[in-house]
């Protein structure tokens, strides 16, 4: 048991999957595995750990914001040994290609602080995507005909942004789109030589306005899941 994590060790699988809605990691874990266990219920953010086609999975909410991630994937790594740390989430879209429903795999991860931050000091830190995942992620979005778009993403700290002349630049700089997560966990899975991915579901546009109907969410977001399976184990 860990300060927010109150599983038993070895109940956390090395291959973590960690969507920021407690609620979609009982989804996920219902929909997509076997033999699933209840593994974390400490303060409601729920983690299952299950079989998927023969290999053990953990899915483990994050809560929302780079606080909040940081403190599961700093337990899961640190006392629990994950080893492979795949977000799983939404995102605001910001290029006109980018449509609402597409999966954005995220390459690099901009951000303007991430608790780390403190320790990079005056370094200017390039938080990326470990290779070998983002090679399968993106063999297995084309294997099953999934419009995904790969490159880099925005880590906000905030979802109500007061800064239109920011993400006016970020689109002008090729940003795909906006989350809240991902910079810090490339940064710990960087620090603590684990491998990292973001797999995300565009729910939103930033410039049109759309958003995804509730009711298409759950096919939307198990196409990413699917994705992100089958890179953890290619
Ligand atoms: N997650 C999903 N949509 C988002 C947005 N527009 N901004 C930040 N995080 C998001």
């Amino acid at each position: 048991m860990t300060v927010h994590i109150g599983a038993a060790p070895g109940d956390i699988a090395e291959t973590v999957l960690m969507p920021g809605d407690p609620y979609r990691a009982k989804w996920a874990a219902e929909t997509f595995l076997e033999d699933v266990k209840l593994v974390n219920e400490v303060r409601g953010m729920l983690g299952f750990t299950g079989m998927w086609k023969g290999h053990r999975v953990t899915i483990q909410g994050s809560g929302m914001g780079m606080p909040s991630l940081s403190i599961y994937a700093n337990e899961l790594i640190r006392d629990y040994g994950a080893k492979t740390l795949i977000r799983i989430g939404s995102c605001g879209g910001m290029q006109k290609q980018v449509s609402i429903r597409d999966v954005i795999i995220a390459m690099t991860a901009s951000s303007i602080s991430t608790p780390s931050t403190g320790i990079f000091r005056e370094l200017n830190f390039a938080p990326c995507a470990d290779y070998g995942l983002l090679r399968a992620a993106a063999d297995a979005a084309q294997v099953k005909g999934i419009t995904t778009h790969i490159g880099g993403i925005y880590s906000s700290d905030v979802f109500y942004d007061e800064r239109p002349d920011l993400n006016e630049q970020m689109t002008r700089h090729g940003i795909l789109g906006v989350e809240m997560e991902a910079a810090e966990l490339y940064n710990l899975a960087a620090r603590h030589s684990v491998r990292a991915l973001a797999v995300l579901t565009v729910s939103d546009h930033l410039q049109t306005g759309e958003a995804l109907p509730s009711e298409d969410r759950e096919r939307s977001f198990g196409d990413m899941i699917d994705i992100a399976l089958t890179a953890a184990f290619t």
